[in-house]
């Protein structure tokens, strides 16, 4: 099996109308402060057994895994454990965005659409190549911890910096979910960052009819997205 067999095989869903862009032509967003991001459904967080999920459900240095924008495109939600600042994420072409920062009571808790930017490596029911590793586990091949690691080419992102690139092949940062807190509930609203459904649907079509029946289907947005832990969804978190 080659590489792109391998990230192919690693595939899952989404794909997506685009809803209300603001601003730019394909990507950039900046929240919280009104900026600009791609505005989709606004979705309620919810536990398994439907109610919804709350800050203290989200327990620190573990990822839990969501379906947004769309019923089949990924997402990691981490309790950090500590504030994340806003920060100006720069791209290479010299274009930048603003992230707004963590949410919640310490402003620590972030989210990122799961599809690695570099060549579209996603968590399936299989397994998972993108992964997160927590403050006190350390990646073998990088020697990093506290970040979201692709081990299909060894891309490293950080969730505490906008989901920037450390290193690695990838080009772009991860495409950050941005999330409301209102009355104690949890909302994604849209994405900030240069996402990559098109090239997810455009490679993983098969599989999205597959998995959904179609592709609109793959692409129905959600009133509500249950939060689950990651091996609820994921046979096998392969991490190196
Ligand atoms: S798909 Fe290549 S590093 Fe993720």
């Amino acid at each position: 099996m080659n590489r792109r067999d391998v990230i192919k095989s690693c595939s899952m869903f989404a794909v997506g109308t685009m809803f209300n862009l603001i601003n730019f032509e394909d990507v950039l967003a900046s929240d919280s402060d009104k900026g600009s991001y791609k505005v989709y459904k606004k979705t309620l967080l919810v536990k398994e057994d439907g109610t919804p999920l709350k800050e203290s459900d989200i327990q620190p240095y573990t990822a839990f895994l969501f379906f947004y924008p769309f019923k089949s495109t990924p997402c990691y939600i981490i309790n950090t454990g500590h504030e994340v600042k806003p920060v100006e994420v720069k791209l290479k072409d010299g274009k930048s965005y603003k992230f707004a920062g963590g949410i919640g009571s310490k402003k620590s808790i972030v989210a990122y659409s799961a599809i690695c930017p570099h060549q579209w490596s996603y968590p399936t029911k299989d397994f998972s190549l993108l992964n997160y590793y927590s403050p006190t586990e350390k990646s073998e091949t990088t020697g990093k911890s506290g970040v979201i690691q692709c081990c299909a080419h060894i891309s490293v992102f950080d969730p505490t910096n906008g989901g920037t690139v450390l290193e690695g092949p990838a080009e772009f940062p991860l495409a950050a979910v941005v999330l409301q807190e209102e009355n104690g509930n949890l909302y994604a609203v849209g994405i900030l960052g240069k996402d990559q459904f098109n090239e997810f649907f455009d490679l993983y079509k098969s599989d999205m009819i597959e998995q959904f029946g179609s592709l609109e289907k793959a692409k129905e947005e959600l009133d509500k997205t249950v939060v689950m832990e990651v091996g609820k969804h994921v046979k096998e978190q392969i991490k190196c």
